[in-house]
């Protein structure tokens, strides 16, 4: 048997990676009071449905959708927002302070071609701040993710911005669009996707096509004097936060809800699927989910890529501490000892793991130095009876003899947490 097509297992030692690049990730976000939520890996199919739209490839081609045993049409998330703003709503967190500031992590699942980088089943940080439009608070929301990903120690990547424009400037916008698309030399498909979404049209990669779009009117030239002001001062906030970007008059996001900041942070040693993480505003997303009309702002990181990108730049993340403290047991009582003693040592904060199963002391020894401990606590019958412990480093393969009494101490002191 094998894990599923376009999945993948994340297992030690590598797994320490996705720990530490999700966990650096997240840290920005708890240490600016970002409250961490819960919510189902899968909702209502019209949670999605409505939230991230009909017309993007995500809803139509992507996603996970089945019958319940009750006839309820569920769909596994294909990203975290929507189902976040359905809490918010069915909550009415709107009720207390605003804006309402909040952080998840989980998996997300689509129905994508798998290729490098691009998977079924994928992991994102979720960054969302509901409730306000502050141009500060849009750069609060990007200078935080900007923030995991120096932590990081990430140099090869960019932060594309651009703005989409609001509800008093994209509509006229996308009538001018229309209009040039429909001058313009396109195959029957594109046709269509210009109909349903003329903006899709701009991220076209085929040179033909790129090649009649250089004159395309671009939303950042039209935007209303409200919408113009808001992405001068989200400009000036970044500036002020010491966060570099570049102007992306033509990204185009996957996801339909976005309005005036929208941004990619785009990686370069990852191939096609560059993109580390993305996001933007959204002023129409909790009505459109039946909640009162206030807008958000976030992003979501994708952690596998952003490991990727990690082991791209070849990148030694803090990996999550293993065992410190191996302690090897030789004979019964000394077993029923190092049991004890584990136990005592975890107590103490000391991270520490004993051998399971009669391996002898080779094989005990072996163990102890795959766990990445750099003591082993050596304990006999006879030490017991002498009321000694072998403390072993086992780098410089040094030993001494520790009274039973001093040992946790010494242990703990030796060693570290
Ligand atoms: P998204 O751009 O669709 O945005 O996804 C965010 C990130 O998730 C991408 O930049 C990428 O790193 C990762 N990702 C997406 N699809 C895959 C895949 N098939 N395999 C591996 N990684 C993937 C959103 O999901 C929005 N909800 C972000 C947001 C939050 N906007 C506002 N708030």
């Amino acid at each position: 048997m094998r894990a599923p097509k376009g999945t993948f297992d994340t297992l030690p030692p590598a797994s320490a990676q996705f720990v530490a690049v999700r966990d650096t990730l997240t840290a920005p976000l708890r240490r600016a009071g970002y409250g961490y939520v819960e919510t189902p890996v899968f909702e209502d199919t019209s949670v999605f449905a409505r939230g991230v739209g009909e017309s993007t490839d995500v809803v139509a081609k992507e996603m996970y959708t089945f019958s319940d045993r009750g006839g309820r049409s569920l769909t596994l998330r294909p990203e975290l927002t929507a189902g976040l703003m359905r809490a918010f709503i069915e909550h009415r967190l709107h009720t207390g302070g605003l804006p309402v500031k909040l952080w998840t992590v989980g998996s997300a699942f689509r129905y994508e071609r798998p290729q490098a980088g691009r998977f079924r089943h994928f992991t994102q940080v979720d960054c969302e701040a509901l409730g306000v439009d502050d141009p500060a608070l849009d750069a609060e929301v990007v200078a935080l993710g900007v923030q995991g990903f120096r932590d990081l120690g990430l140099t090869d990547w960019q932060l594309q911005l651009t703005s989409l424009g609001d509800s008093t400037c994209r509509p006229q916008y996308r009538e001018l669009l229309t209009a040039f698309l429909a001058r313009l030399d396109l195959d029957e498909d594109t046709r269509r996707r210009a109909e349903i979404n003329p903006l899709r049209v701009l991220d076209d990669k085929r040179p033909e096509v790129q090649a009649q779009l250089t004159d395309a009117p671009l939303m950042v030239d039209h935007l209303s004097d409200s919408a113009r002001a808001h992405h001068d001062a989200v400009r000036q906030h970044l500036t002020d936060l010491g966060v570099a970007w570049v102007e992306a008059p033509r990204l185009v996001r996957g996801l339909d809800y976005y309005t005036k900041t929208t941004f990619e942070f785009v990686h370069g040693g990852l191939g096609a699927q560059s993109a580390i993480g993305g996001g933007g505003g959204y002023a129409g997303l909790s009505a459109a989910l039946g909640g009162p009309d206030l807008p958000g702002i976030g992003w979501a990181m994708g952690v596998d890529r952003t490991l990727l990108a990690v082991q791209a730049e070849g990148l030694d993340v803090a990996v999550a501490a293993g065992v410190r403290a191996f302690v090897v047991p030789l004979g019964a009582e000394a077993k029923r000892f190092a049991v004890r003693f584990v136990g005592q040592l975890r107590e103490a904060g000391v991270a520490a793991d004993t051998v399971y199963g009669d391996r002898g002391l080779k094989g005990a020894m072996k163990a102890a130095d795959r766990s990445g401990a750099t003591h082993a606590v050596v304990v006999g019958d006879r030490d017991l009876a002498a009321g000694v412990a072998q403390l072993k480093d086992l780098r410089s393969q040094e030993q001494t003899a520790v009274p039973l009494g001093e040992l946790l101490s010494v242990v703990r002191d030796t060693v570290g947490p």
